[in-house]
């Protein structure tokens, strides 16, 4: 298998601002502005805590691809990012070893346009991998 690192959790929530202040209160810092993404209609902010990031993933529309996620898991982590030397090999490696890619790798405003592709497992559900 690949070797990967983590790069951070998602998690996703109702209310951005709300959750990033709580975050906040648990000693979270932000790591940017929250920054809008109108391909995949969600907002998005960045925090840090003892090495370990979390991204908040908040739709601000009906049609948001986790739209229909966030009424199944409420307020809940859903996927971890990870990062490679070399995306491409690691990305087959991945769909070779029982990971299917739920989309194409796809600019991701919130990573300064870094291209990210989600994955899924039958056994442990969602990845992301900046590609
Ligand atoms: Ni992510």
């Amino acid at each position: 298998m690949p070797s990967l690192k983590i790069h951070h959790i998602g998690y996703l929530v109702k209310k951005l601002e709300k959750a990033k202040k709580t975050f906040e209160s648990l000693g979270y810092l932000a790591e940017q502005d929250t920054v809008r993404d109108e391909i995949r209609k969600v907002d998005i902010c960045f925090l840090i805590k003892d090495g370990y990031r979390v991204e908040l993933v908040s739709p601000f529309s009906e049609e948001s691809v986790v739209s229909g996620l966030l009424k199944k898991y409420k307020n809940a982590p859903y996927h971890i990012c990870y990062e490679a030397d070399d995306p491409e090999t690691a990305y087959e490696e991945l769909t070779a070893n029982g990971f299917a890619a739920i989309d194409t790798p796809t600019p991701a405003p919130a990573l300064n346009g870094c291209k990210v592709v989600f994955l899924t497992s039958p056994v442990i559900g969602m990845i992301e991998l900046i590609y």
